[in-house]
């Protein structure tokens, strides 16, 4: 990849990142210099509705990349309908050391890796060769400046956006050495007041980041998101919430991850379903986050270094099927339950079939993380195939 300048330097820290990016095209269009439009990008295709919001393509960035004001508003102009701002904290929170990013090569002859595989377990080759279709794994541990300098920023974020397009503000709550339940829920909650005091009106709240250890993931715990998000719609009132989650596998299948694969029971998901959507305090879910693997460099030996990195969220190419999987999943739940969330399909979007193949599975909107990052073009792209 020497003729492409992806708008997240990985060969530089995230502190830089910030403080220096975006890079290559994004670079670009926030100087003035090749960005597209928002409304002629719209103009002829009209809006559609997204959350109660018109959007003019149900097409963006996840939370990740975009990791302030400048980065959203790039996307903007490079029209990516839907911007999430990076996930936001209730207070200052430090980058895992770099490098936070190392191309993954999975060995199927497709490049997927799928949930539960012995490969996950055994070692996934890790590198610097960046290749396309892209794969990568992301080690950030969640970063977040402090409030006093998010809040003005995703103020200015959200004012940014042109017609037809969209600011969606990304926060988790943060577990800190000896918080109670109540504390964690509660901290949950001050961070989505913060949220609104920008003006948001929508948010998504991540449950579901493996980095911060990979048997810790709030999305594993259903009855507790239950509780969370009862305690932040209550904060939040007629804003819209969504959770991001993670791949939650199927409770009992028959035929393996082929074609002739049979679900039995999916009651692990519908539970999750039944305590947030079908209570009225969860709007719209977003899936999925990384999928956890083993890394190793060409030797066999851990890939990134420092200790908890020897495994990591895998994204891009690799997680495409199990994306998929999960969004034709939960529009199966929605249906069966007589419900009508919104699903935000991603996992491993690259291409302008990707998001068809996303809509066609049910999701209502999709996103792009790694694909994004590796063709600023992408958005234009879908646009041009409709
Ligand atoms: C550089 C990077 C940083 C990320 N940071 C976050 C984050 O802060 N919060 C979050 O919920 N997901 C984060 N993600 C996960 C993405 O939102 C997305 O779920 C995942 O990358 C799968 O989508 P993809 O295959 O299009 O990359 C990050 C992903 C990348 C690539």
């Amino acid at each position: 990849m020497t003729d492409f300048e992806p708008f997240y330097d990985v060969n530089l820290s995230y502190d830089d990142n910030y403080a220096k990016g975006p890079f290559g095209a994004f670079a670009a269009a926030l100087a003035g210099d090749g960005g597209v439009s928002a409304a002629s990008e719209g103009g002829n295709t009209g809006t559609v509705d997204f959350l109660g919001h018109q959007v003019n393509l149900p097409f963006g960035i996840p939370a990740g990349p975009l990791l302030n004001e400048r980065f959203t508003t790039a996307a903007f102009r490079m029209g990516f309908d839907l911007a999430t701002y990076k996930t936001v904290r209730s207070r200052a929170w430090g980058c895992n050391p770099f490098p936070n990013v190392l191309a993954v090569h999975p060995k199927s002859a497709d490049g997927s890796l799928i949930p539960g595989s012995a490969e996950l377990d055994e070692g996934v080759l890790a590198d610097t060769r960046y290749e396309q279709p892209i794969s990568i794994s992301n080690s950030f541990g969640v970063p977040s400046r402090d409030p006093d300098e998010w809040q003005p920023d995703m103020k200015r974020a959200i004012a940014a956006a042109g017609p037809g397009q969209l600011l969606i503000p990304s926060f988790q709550g943060s577990r800190v050495e000896g918080m109670t339940t109540d504390d964690y829920i509660a901290d949950h909650v001050t961070t989505a007041r913060l949220v609104t005091e920008t003006g948001a009106d929508l948010m998504v709240m991540n449950t579901s980041c493996p980095n911060e250890g990979h048997n810790r993931l709030l999305c594993h715990d259903p009855a507790l998101v239950g509780r969370i998000t009862e305690a932040v719609k209550n904060e939040i009132g007629d804003r819209a919430l969504a959770i991001k989650m993670a791949y939650i596998p199927p409770t009992e299948v028959t035929g393996g991850w082929g074609p002739e694969r049979t679900i039995v029971d999916d009651s692990a998901l519908e539970f999750m379903v039944r305590e947030t959507a079908a209570r009225g305090t969860v709007q719209a879910f977003s899936a999925i986050n990384t999928i956890s693997a083993k890394l190793v460099d060409a030797a066999g030996n851990q890939a990134l270094p420092g200790a908890g990195r020897d495994r990591s969220g895998v994204c891009g190419r690799a997680i495409r099927r199990a994306g998929l999987d999960m969004v034709a999943r939960l529009a199966a739940i929605r249906e069966k339950l007589g419900l009508d969330y919104t699903i935000i399909g991603l996992g491993g979007v690259v291409s302008p079939e990707d998001y068809a193949a996303y809509r066609a599975a049910g999701a209502d909107a999709v996103m792009s993380a790694t694909g994004a990052m590796w063709d600023a073009d992408l958005a234009r792209k879908i646009k041009a195939a409709r």
